[in-house]
């Protein structure tokens, strides 16, 4: 080894020791004849320190280090007269006898600092730069921990690893495929794994029990903070499995990461929330619960008093804010504008405010007397000095709205720290989702879904209102996983398929495989996937997953260090049968 210990590791029970640290020069500093460098390696920051009486000739050489210098000191460790509390080896500093450079450097383009100046784009185009710096690469490290403890956890239980393929077929999952052309094959394409779904089912089918994989996956949506073109799953399958022992299983995979990750205890059983409750009462199919504020449906009690917005809506709902009846003009207005704004998309915003004294301020004090707002406040269990804030509109619209709102409120109260978990599990999804565009059912999870036993009649009758046997896991409001009891007879994935609008032919020709096995035994299974960097960037306390992936690509899902994606040479677009056309403007 060129070094004897890493630039984190010595301490005051060193002194007298002979070192040496080989690392990047994160900076140095001049005063008076002393040279003070600091050594940086991923383990953490060394003093170096250079004496020019002891050795002029050693001290210029140091002097003439620049940032990002890849060099190895040796010398004596020594007690450190201005100890620094911040540094674990803030005791200690190294009296180098002898130096030696390894590689030069250019300046960089931004400071490897955790404060950093470089744009977001600077950052990515020099990812390498940017992975030296100690926050970007502790995500990574807490990635690495979470990785090793889902095996160990999942291992214990019998669960085997087992890769699927990268290049397979398209299937209709949700979002639009990444495509691949074959050049053995011309004029026909693979599909990158939106998820390694029907692998996994066919790994059931196999016999192999317990399945699960740390996978990649690919789809090409739209992207936002919490969506990556590329991401990884913690993918898991089970057979002879019901819906309460999978949640049992994952519920202590995610309290085992918990606890030996963030060493949180969660000793009680997390709550469950049906998918219907989890709309009405928090307009949102992962409802953020760290906090209540919890929605009041409001039609009935506020109808005919000739306030037209509210007799021509289908759906009034509020919110109760603790304390906020102080919010001034000037603030409900910001409210309003942020109601307004087209990512939710409410047309206006009332408010009544509770006063001290048990009167009531209100933006609909012509319709409605103090008696009648009372009686509303009452439905919210409103004190003096709360605020409540109600929406109008079409149902799910509004609820939306709603929800966002809700949100905001709860960062402005302070009721949404980082540091604060609440698990929860959403149970009892509608198997099938309406979609006014195309006159069409989608699976609201997946076409391999199963029914609930329970619902299984309504197939014919009342479709919409068939319940999945479906579940997700939500912590703070985010989507850390979702799965599913699987449907593992022929005949019912047949009716599910034509439910979805395939003709048999068509669900023969993309699934054939799928349907082919479940005629050979297939066992009862069921399973759930996480999204690994969801997960990472939740216990790093990340507003977006970017940060926890070594390698990401930008919001145009672009690879700015790669700068791919990237056009093909004509030779290659030729090997591969493909003639390009115009894009589309
Ligand atoms: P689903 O589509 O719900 O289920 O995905 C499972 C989990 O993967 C994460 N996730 C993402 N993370 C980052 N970027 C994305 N673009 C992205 N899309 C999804 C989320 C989500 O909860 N095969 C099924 C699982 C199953 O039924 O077993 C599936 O893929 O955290």
């Amino acid at each position: 080894m060129l070094r004897t210990h890493t630039c984190g590791e010595l301490r005051l029970a060193d002194a007298g020791k002979q070192a040496t640290l080989a690392g990047w020069v994160q900076r140095s500093r001049k005063m008076g004849g002393m040279t003070f460098v600091d050594i940086r390696d991923r383990y953490g920051i060394t003093q170096l320190v250079f004496n020019h009486e002891a050795d002029a000739a050693l001290c210029d050489q140091a002097n003439a280090l620049g940032r990002e210098y890849v060099i190895r000191a040796t010398g004596t460790v020594a007690e450190r007269s201005n100890k620094n509390p911040n540094l674990e080896t803030g005791d200690i500093e190294i009296l180098v006898s002898g130096l030696e450079v390894l590689n030069e450097s250019k300046t960089p383009p931004f400071t490897i600092e955790d404060n950093t100046d470089g744009g977001d784009d600077l950052r990515m185009k020099y990812r390498y730069l940017d992975l030296r710096r100690k926050a970007v690469r502790d995500n990574l490290m807490l990635r690495h921990r979470m990785a090793f403890e889902t095996r160990r956890y999942l291992d214990q239980l019998g669960f085997l690893e087992v890769e699927t393929p990268i290049l397979v077929g398209s299937t209709p999952e949700g979002a639009r495929d990444f495509v691949v052309p074959s050049r053995m094959n011309p004029g026909e394409f693979y599909a990158l794994p939106q998820s390694p779904q029907l692998f996994k089912q066919l790994l059931m089918v196999s016999g192999f029990d317990r399945y699960f994989q740390i996978a990649k996956c690919f789809r090409d949506e739209d992207l936002r903070a919490d969506r990556q073109p590329e991401f990884t799953q913690i993918d898991c399958e089970m057979s002879f499995v019901e819906q309460e022992d999978v949640l049992q299983i994952f519920e202590g995979m995610v309290k085992h990461l918990f606890k030996f990750v963030k060493g949180i205890d969660f000793t009680d059983p997390f709550p469950r929330m049906t998918w219907a409750d989890a709309m009405k009462y928090y307009g949102s199919d992962k409802p953020d619960i760290r906090f209540d504020m919890r929605f009041v449906e409001l039609k009935e009690a506020v109808g005919g008093h000739n306030f037209g917005v509210f007799d021509a809506a289908d759906y009034v709902g509020g919110i109760c804010a603790k304390g906020c009846a102080t919010y001034t003009r000037k603030q409900l207005d910001e409210l309003t504008d942020f109601v307004k704004r087209p990512q939710v998309g409410a047309k206006g915003l009332v408010y009544i405010r509770c006063e001290a004294g048990g009167t009531f301020k209100s933006s609909i004090d012509k319709f409605y007397s103090q008696d009648d707002l009372r009686a509303i406040a009452a439905l919210f269990q409103a004190e003096p000095g709360d605020l409540i804030l109600i929406l109008s509109g079409p149902m799910r619209k509004t609820q939306k709205a709603l929800c966002e709102l809700r949100l905001e409120m709860g960062g402005r109260l302070g009721l949404r720290p980082h540091d604060v978990y609440a698990p929860l599990w959403v149970i009892d999804f509608p198997l099938l989702e309406w979609d006014d565009e195309t006159q069409r059912f989608y699976a609201m999870h997946h076409p391999f879904t199963s029914p609930n036993p329970d619902d299984i009649p309504l197939l014919d009758t009342d479709p919409g209102a068939v319940r999945a046997t479906a579940y997700d896991m939500v912590v703070n409001g985010i989507e850390l996983g979702g799965g599913s009891i699987r449907i593992h007879e022929r005949e019912l994935q047949q009716r599910m398929f034509k439910l979805l609008g395939f003709t048999p032919e068509q669900a023969e020709a993309q699934f054939g495989f799928l349907m082919s096995a479940f005629q050979y035994g297939a066992p009862p299974h069921g399973g759930l996937a996480f999204g690994l960097d969801r997960f990472v960037s939740l216990f790093a306390g990340l507003d977006s997953i970017r940060d926890c992936i070594a390698f990401p690509k930008n919001n145009s899902g672009r690879d700015v260090m790669f700068d791919a994606p990237s056009p093909l040479a004509q030779s290659q677009l030729d090997e591969l049968n493909i003639a390009l056309v115009e894009p589309k403007k």
